[in-house]
This record gives structure tokens, C-alpha cells and sequence, in this order.
């Protein structure tokens, strides 16, 4: 589970709930995939819309740019993101993600191996709405500053608890990962940050920190699918 945080600037996170909150909103089931719909009750922005499919595809764009993101996931494909809103009572209860999801509009797939929710209100403007993710550690309850994100395994059973004051708001996508094996994709991520971090405190002996980054890559050549 990794945190992202200011995906998204504070004026950006504005301007998106500006734009959001000016669409009608449908019923979230319609786009909840078997047994996920019976426990699904959130609203959701209409995909088809063009102010939706701009800020889809800004967000996108942050993502590709955003090095801690791109490190931890390891894009290949990301799913269109959706915007939802829970308002006062709604929840999205236990599920796991759907495997294998189409991407609207054309032929391809994808398989979900990383989930991403980006927070797009403060936390204390509205009560309950915790992502809750269950982990072998335990259950991880994330609630972020308004634009931040969490990225975490689709393999993971999650919910979203009860909304009881306020209304969140929050945008959530899906990336199929160059590296499909999780613990490989962890132990990466871990050796990139480790290089960024020498990289930074700028006292490491640079011929062994390139020695660093080729060991770095060569993994990502023998384990990524493109
Ligand atoms: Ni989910």
C-alpha cells in the first residue's frame, strides 16, 4: 500500500470538484461488476461526459508524470478513472475488484493489479467514508487529504464505510502492471526508492549507484511484460 500524496494540487483538486459537482450523478450498481453491485451504493459521474472524460484524462496524464506512482504500480495500462461521490448513508461494503475489466469504448483489457483511490475532498468535511483495506497485517483505514492518493493490490478485499456527514468525493482507477507478480513489483519499488533516497543525500560513490540503477533495470527487463 503506497501513498501518494498531492497528486493533485490544491486549485486542480478545486477546479475538478467545481466541475464534478456541476454534472448530474447516476447510481453507482450500474457499473458494479456481479456480486460487487449487491453491496455498491454510491453515485457515480457519467463517464459519456465530456467535462468527466477531461478530468479522466488530466488525472491520467498526472499519473504518467508522477515518478513515486509510476514506481510503485508500474503502469501498463490504466483503466479510464471514475468519479464517485457518497453522500450521507452510503457505502460500498466488502468486495474484491473485478479480475479482468474492459476498457469503455474499445476492444482491450486489462487486469486489475493495482487500485488507486485520489481523495478529492478534506477529510473533516464529511464523517465516516474510510477506505478500509485488509491486509495480513490487519485492516488499513486510509482517509487522505483532498488530493492524495492511495494505490494499493485489487487482489485486496476492501470497502468503503458508511458515509454519516458531509459527502465524499473521489476519483478511483485501475492499473495493469508491467510486472505482474506482487512481491516482485514490492521489492522493485523498494530498490528504486532506496536509489532515489542515496540519490538525494548526494554522499554515495556515484559509480555504485549506476551500478544500482543498471541492477534496477535489468530486473525491470527480466520480469516486465510490455
Ligand atoms: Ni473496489
Amino acid at each position: 500500500m503506497v501513498v501518494i500524496e498531492n497528486l493533485l494540487a490544491p486549485q486542480e483538486v478545486a477546479r475538478f470538484r467545481e466541475v464534478l459537482l456541476s454534472l448530474p450523478w447516476a447510481d453507482g450498481k450500474g457499473t458494479a461488476m456481479g456480486m460487487a453491485a449487491d453491496v455498491k451504493n454510491n453515485h457515480q459521474a457519467d463517464p459519456a461526459n465530456p467535462g468527466v472524460q477531461q478530468l479522466a484524462n488530466q488525472l491520467l496524464a498526472r499519473m504518467g508524470e508522477t515518478p513515486r506512482l509510476v514506481s510503485a504500480a508500474l503502469p501498463h495500462r490504466i483503466f479510464p478513472p471514475v468519479f464517485n461521490r457518497y453522500g450521507e448513508t452510503e457505502e460500498y461494503g466488502w468486495h474484491v475488484d473485478g479480475a479482468i475489466m474492459r476498457i469503455p469504448g474499445s476492444a482491450e483489457v486489462l487486469r486489475s493489479d493495482m487500485s488507486m483511490t485520489l481523495f478529492l475532498n478534506e477529510p473533516d468535511e464529511y464523517a465516516g467514508g474510510e477506505l478500509v483495506i485488509a491486509t495480513e497485517f490487519g485492516e488499513q483505514r486510509v482517509k487522505l487529504a483532498a488530493g492524495s492518493a492511495v494505490v494499493y493490490p485489487s487482489s485486496s478485499l476492501h470497502k468503503v464505510t458508511a458515509v454519516t456527514a458531509g459527502q465524499r468525493i473521489a476519483a478511483i482507477t485501475w492499473m495493469q502492471s508491467m510486472v505482474a507478480d506482487g512481491a516482485m513489483r514490492q521489492t522493485l519499488f523498494e530498490l528504486d526508492q532506496s536509489i532515489q533516497t542515496l540519490l538525494r543525500q548526494g554522499q554515495v560513490d556515484r559509480a555504485e549507484l549506476d551500478r544500482l540503477h543498471h541492477i534496477y533495470h535489468n530486473l525491470i527487463r527480466q520480469c516486465a511484460a510490455v
